[in-house]
């Protein structure tokens, strides 16, 4: 079996979802339940003894072990971190004691798991670490997309805590010689995704008929990439990924913000159009910047499609139309997303934010 942390959250959840519809090899699930772990998206597993949820930290050097020891996992996937950069602008220091700390504290543990295998299974444990293109700063324009060997310039304190844990999983294989894999994935989006980030809010809010507040003047530009897509690709380095190594993962997807609001807004007055016939566009609205904004990010994903064969199988334009007519399917989901801690944090992010 395989243990996966995080796997409450969007892009862990999906990968459990997808693991569990290929294969039947069962999966531990340790998650905190933080704020964007949800059980809700996994219940179609609830009857399922193929995935064991765990409940608990990856920062918990005990529970850890003992799950090591009783499940004697083939490999790891390291999904668990918090995940919002404005978040971590508001208050860094959870973001530091899951992703710096916690990594760390996981590590320990599973180095002291991993020495004490017997040889086959040892030399073919694996540990992955999901990671993000932050890491690698803000590109210039006309710079060259994000490949491995970028210098780490990450700008805000997630992407600093993002960029420390890469670190850590760096140095226990060269130091301990743990088996490691990283990856180093652009933004994602489709089914699950918490309505703190971008795409999924603009649905929301559009379809409450609320502000869809973009940062600036709306020119950044993100890599995009739809979540199955991403899934895929961490499989497939899990399986023939070279041990010690980063790969880069992206769909050769960049759009500035602007425009992907705008074909969110086309797709559903398309879908779902408004009462008074107008355009959700008439709902932007152009608010305070991201302090330390990052301009431009781009993934060159030419390594891993070179060496493992990998290729998204879905286009911006068929995993955007996915993705809203999802959330237009399941509005019991956003409904029971958006508690009383969604309603403080969109309070006190976007209500500081000047017109
Ligand atoms: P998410 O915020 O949706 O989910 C994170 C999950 O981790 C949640 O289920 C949460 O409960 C859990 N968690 C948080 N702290 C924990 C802890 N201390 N112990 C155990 N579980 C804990 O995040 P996501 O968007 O699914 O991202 C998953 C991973 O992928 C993260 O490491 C993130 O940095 C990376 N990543 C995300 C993107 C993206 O666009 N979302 C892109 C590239 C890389
Ligand atoms: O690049 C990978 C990263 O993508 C991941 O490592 C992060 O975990 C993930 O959250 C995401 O980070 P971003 O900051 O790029 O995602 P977010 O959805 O928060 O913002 C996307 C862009 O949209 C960014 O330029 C900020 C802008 N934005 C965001 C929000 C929430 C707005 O203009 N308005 C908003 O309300």
């Amino acid at each position: 079996m395989i243990l996966v942390t995080g796997g409450a959250g969007f892009i862990g959840a999906n990968f459990v979802l997808e693991w569990l519809s290929g294969s039947n090899e069962p999966i531990i699930n340790l998650d905190a339940l933080t704020y964007a772990g949800n059980r809700e998206n996994l219940e179609s597993l609830d009857e399922d003894d193929r995935h064991i949820f765990v409940e608990g930290d990856i920062g918990d050097f005990t529970l850890v072990a003992k799950l090591l020891s009783k499940y004697q996992p083939r490999g790891i996937i390291n999904f668990a971190a918090e995940s919002h950069v404005d978040k971590s602008i508001h208050g860094p220091e959870e973001f530091i004691q899951t992703n710096v700390v916690g990594t760390f504290r996981l590590l320990e543990a599973v180095r002291a798991y991993w020495t004490g295998l017997q040889n086959d299974i040892k030399q073919n444990f694996r540990f992955l670490h999901v990671s993000t293109d932050e890491v690698y700063g803000s590109l210039a324009k006309d710079a060259p997309a994000f490949n491995e060997t970028h210098r780490y310039e990450p700008n805000s304190p997630y992407s600093a805590t993002k960029a420390a844990s890469d670190h850590l999983v760096r140095a226990y294989h060269h130091t301990y010689g743990l088996p490691v894999l990283t990856t180093n994935c652009s933004n994602n989006y489709g089914p699950y995704h918490f309505p703190e980030k971008l795409i999924p809010l603009i649905i929301v809010n559009a379809l409450a008929g609320k502000p869809l507040p973009v940062y600036g003047d709306g020119q950044q530009i993100r890599d995009w990439l739809y979540v199955k897509d991403h899934c895929t690709a961490i499989r497939l380095v899990l399986k023939a990924g070279k041990v010690g190594e980063v790969y880069n993962i992206g769909g050769w997807n960049e759009k500035t913000n602007i425009d992907i609001v705008h074909t969110v807004c086309n797709l559903l007055d398309e879908r779902s159009s408004r009462a008074d016939g107008k355009s959700y566009r008439e709902q932007v609205t152009y608010v305070t910047d991201r302090p330390g904004h990052d301009r431009r990010y781009a993934i060159d994903a030419s390594k891993i499609e070179r060496e493992l064969g990998w290729k998204p199988a879905e286009t911006f334009e068929t995993g955007i139309r996915k993705t809203v007519q999802w959330y237009l399917e399941n509005q019991s989901w956003v409904e029971n997303v958006q508690s009383g801690a969604y309603r403080a944090w969109v309070q006190k992010n976007y209500l500081e934010r000047t017109n």
